[in-house]
């Protein structure tokens, strides 16, 4: 999508040198840094310290970390430990494993010579199958958000929780491809952005992808939206998942269940927008299931941004000696999802309808 009006995406091989190149989003949008992956090292810091976050761009970058592993060692004991390190990385989103285990399985005939060049094009397939299934994605969203407007005939308002556009994929997004296609189609929309505490995924960078693409929008703070419901302010809700189980539960950044429960008491669509490489089809029950990461307290216990210098700063919000826990995700369990938007169509949040998305 678009940065200063030149197409970017949030993973490339370098042309000249070959490299992988990743946008450092820990500086958006105060900063837009280029940094290279070199190392298996590198790419486990990109993911564990969100250099790179999201699920699909989890899940790719771990398969360029695969290759880099391939280029310092390419025997398969190596390689195995690599794919342990990586996975270790971040707990939650499936993209992940879902990466690293499609590598393993497709080198295991692979000559130990070959081994390298054949990861470097599984990564750069999965890649350009990611851009392909959020674009798909956004083309089935976009339905939705014209139905709205073909019976309201006015702004379709749209709530979304954290970050789930092209920043966390590679590129369009999950949640936000249907509001780009939307706009890209004339559709007149407006973007509620939860902040999304403790990182501020919805502030620094939800709000920067939409700005980019003249897409109007209004900054919320987490507690806002169950209000904006109770007065007819939002038309529809569009969220990520980070990974989503057989019964259509979705485990999605924090505060995510919260919003569910307020669109479900006042009739507001809930929609769930990701890949199939988000779905767990080996886990049935969300809430007892899924692995929900817990991350560093101080992420809570301070906030992050520029003075009016424009320095890069954190600063602590709490009492000295206090106590802070820091829950990155939570479950939503799936009657409170209207519809799962796939690359293969827009599907009820069940088992039968998600069996039905795998090959
Ligand atoms: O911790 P993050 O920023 O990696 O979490 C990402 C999310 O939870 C997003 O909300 C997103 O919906 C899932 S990935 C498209």
């Amino acid at each position: 999508m678009l940065v200063n009006d030149s197409h970017l995406t949030t993973i490339w091989v370098d042309e000249t040198d070959q490299e992988i190149k990743i946008i450092d989003q820990r500086l958006l949008p105060h900063e837009l840094s280029i940094v290279t992956l070199s190392t298996v090292k590198d790419v486990e810091f990109a993911i564990r310290e969100m250099q790179v976050r999201g699920a699909p761009l989890i899940g790719v970058t771990a398969a360029f970390g695969m290759y880099v592993a391939a280029l310092e060692d390419s025997s398969i004991e190596f390689l195995n430990k690599a794919a342990d390190f990586l996975i270790e990385s971040r707990p939650t989103a499936v993209n992940l494993s879902w990466a690293i285990k499609k590598i393993k399985l497709e080198i295991s005939n692979i000559d130990q010579q070959n081994r390298a060049e054949h990861i470097f094009n599984i990564a750069k397939k999965i890649r350009e199958e990611d851009i392909s299934a959020c674009s798909k994605i956004g083309d089935y969203g976009f339905e939705l958000i014209k139905n709205v407007y073909d019976k309201k005939n006015s702004t379709v308002n749209i709530l979304t929780h954290c970050n789930a556009g092209w920043l966390a994929a590679v590129d369009w997004g999950t949640a936000l491809a249907p509001i780009f296609k939307a706009k890209k189609n004339k559709i007149p929309i407006h973007v509620w952005v939860d902040e999304t505490r403790p990182r501020n995924q919805g502030f620094n960078l939800t709000a920067w992808e939409l700005i980019n693409e003249n897409i109007d929008c209004s900054l919320i703070v987490d507690n806002v939206g169950g209000h904006l419901m109770q007065h007819d302010q939002v038309d529809m809700c569009i969220v990520g998942t980070d990974r989503t189980a057989l019964s259509g539960d979705v485990c999605n950044k924090i505060g995510t269940y919260l919003k569910a429960l307020a669109a479900y008491d006042n009739n507001v669509p809930f929609y769930v927008s990701a890949p199939i490489s988000s779905i767990d089809f080996n886990i049935r029950d969300g809430i007892s299931e899924i692995p929900i990461e817990k991350r560093d307290p101080k992420e809570v216990s301070s906030i992050w941004g520029v003075d009016k210098n424009k320095n890069i700063k954190t600063i602590s919000i709490v009492p000295e000696k206090s106590k802070s826990i820091n829950y990155a995700f939570d479950v939503t369990p799936s009657k409170y999802i209207s519809k799962l938007i796939t690359e293969k169509g827009v599907v009820d949040a069940n088992e039968i309808s998600i069996k039905g998305l795998k090959d």
